[in-house]
């Protein structure tokens, strides 16, 4: 039986973040900064303030930076209170009381359905949301908290979807719509990374889902797909043979910090709405603006 209410999220974060090489040599990308935070704690904060108590993190490599960041610093606490830092003070504890936060290994990586797989111990036989590092909701957006929503409401799986012009679906999974019951609309069928001429739809699916337990066994049986990964894609296609599974369909409020252009659009807009910075900022913007119109490079 599943339960009424979501307590639990799992983010996976173990990817080796090539794309983002240099930087992610030593350092999980899921700790690359956007602003001054690393884009794993806005993911954190999003589960936390939709209401999820629970959090299981699936790391790879570079396990200590993410517990380190997550956990207490005593001597960097002790060094902000004798400096009578109490701002930045009180941000460091936060912190590390945002959530009941948990870690497992993935081992080798075998792909997303296989790295949410490993969340099953933990899980148990709960619902459970699954939030990807590489898509960054804005605060405001309220998107998780709605999906949970709907999970109560219809006690069933829902996944993010959103449209996306057509030469952007093969980066995506792609959804079939199916049957609407209200303005619920069902998925009927799922594709991953498809080709323009394959996709069933333009409506791609974004990084956050709500689960039912029985996506496990669903995952156990699925085989390597695309790129011979085990893909929650697939899973989800065979989690739909036995229940309804759900899409929620958004339009604004993400940020794909897995793509750098996107990441640094993340940067600009973010500092922008910080009170503290957007000042100054945005006369940096207008006069690097300026300075590229009048080179001729806009
Ligand atoms: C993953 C999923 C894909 C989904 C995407 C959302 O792909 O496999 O179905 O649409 O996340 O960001 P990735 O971007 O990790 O290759």
């Amino acid at each position: 039986m599943t339960s009424a209410r979501v307590r639990k999220a799992v983010i996976p974060a173990a990817g080796l973040g090539t794309r983002f090489l240099p930087a992610t040599k030593a350092v999980p990308k899921e700790m690359l900064p956007v602003v001054d935070k690393p884009t794993l704690q806005y993911v954190v904060e999003e589960a936390v303030s939709a209401g999820i108590e629970d959090i299981l993190i699936i790391v790879g490599r570079g396990k200590t930076t993410i517990e380190d960041h997550f956990d207490r610093s005593f001597e960097l606490e002790a060094t902000l209170e004798a400096a009578g830092k109490t701002t930045e003070l009180e941000a460091m504890r936060a912190i590390a009381e945002l959530a009941d936060i948990h870690y497992v290994r993935q081992g080798t990586p075998r792909g997303l359905g296989h790295a949410i797989g490993t969340a099953r111990r933990h899980v148990g036989n709960e619902p459970f949301a699954v939030l990807l590092g590489d898509d960054m909701m804005h605060a405001k957006s309220g998107h998780l908290a709605n999906m949970l929503a709907m999970y109560e409401r219809l006690q069933s799986s829902v996944i993010a979807v959103r449209k996306v012009p057509a030469n952007e679906i093969s980066l995506y999974g792609c959804i079939a719509p199916g049957d609407s019951q209200g303005d619920d609309i069902t998925i009927s069928a799922l594709v991953e990374k498809p080709s323009v001429d394959e996709a069933p739809s333009d409506m791609a699916v974004m990084g956050r889902y709500v689960f039912t337990p029985e996506i496990f066994d669903a995952i156990e049986n699925t085989p390597p797909g695309r790129g011979n990964e085990i893909q929650i894609t697939d899973a989800i296609g065979l989690l739909i043979a036995k229940q309804p599974v759900y899409a929620y369909k958004f339009e604004t409020g993400r940020f794909d910090v897995g793509n750098k252009i996107d990441f640094l659009r993340a940067t600009v807009e973010l500092a922008l709405e910080r009170p503290e910075l957007a000042d100054e900022f945005r006369s940096v913007l207008y006069e690097i603006v300026d300075r590229e119109r009048e080179t001729g490079r806009n």
